[in-house]
């Protein structure tokens, strides 16, 4: 169950609950993610601050909290020598959540490109507007993670949501 802080816009609660209630989705909270997050943790944020940045440029707000969240849906440790492939992760691991977020939920097309392209310039370019916010909200909430800002994300009407790291 996730837990999430009074400070969460109800009007995003809605547009995500699906996805928070999935176990399969929950179980990311295992894997570790820019050193000072887990995966889940890291989703909301981009969730959100993708949500925040499509409210303010007039984008697809659903698209962009749902393609946020979605991201890096891919259930397995990214840094066990165990899961290598052909190709590094940053290029590889795009593809496996587009496909594992096709196979647990109706996502459209602009979701499904949105998270495929979401590491760009490594990787394909976003042509959606939904995919240049994910793609920046995921870089910003990496950057703000590494260095452990927490503060400006936590004042009121922001986020945070309250789950274990
Ligand atoms: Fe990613
Ligand atoms: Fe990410």
């Amino acid at each position: 169950m996730i837990q999430l802080s009074e400070q969460v816009n109800q009007d995003y609660m809605v547009l995500v609950e699906d996805i928070l209630e999935d176990e399969d989705f929950q179980s990311l909270e295992q894997y570790r993610q820019h050193v000072n997050s887990n995966r889940l943790q890291h989703s909301m944020n981009v969730s959100y601050l993708s949500w925040w940045l499509a409210k303010k440029m007039g984008a697809d707000e659903r698209m962009a909290a749902r393609a946020g969240l979605l991201h890096d849906f891919c259930m397995y440790d990214f840094y066990d020598p165990a899961n290598a492939c052909q190709e590094p992760q940053i290029l590889h691991h795009p593809k496996i959540a587009a496909e594992t977020s096709r196979s647990h939920f109706d996502i459209n097309r602009i979701e499904y490109e949105a998270i495929l392209t979401h590491m760009y310039p490594f990787g394909p370019k976003p042509f959606s507007r939904v995919g240049w916010i994910v793609s920046h909200a995921d870089k910003m909430s990496a950057f703000t993670e590494l260095t452990r800002i927490r503060v400006g994300l936590s004042r009121k009407g922001r986020m945070i949501p309250v789950c274990g790291i």
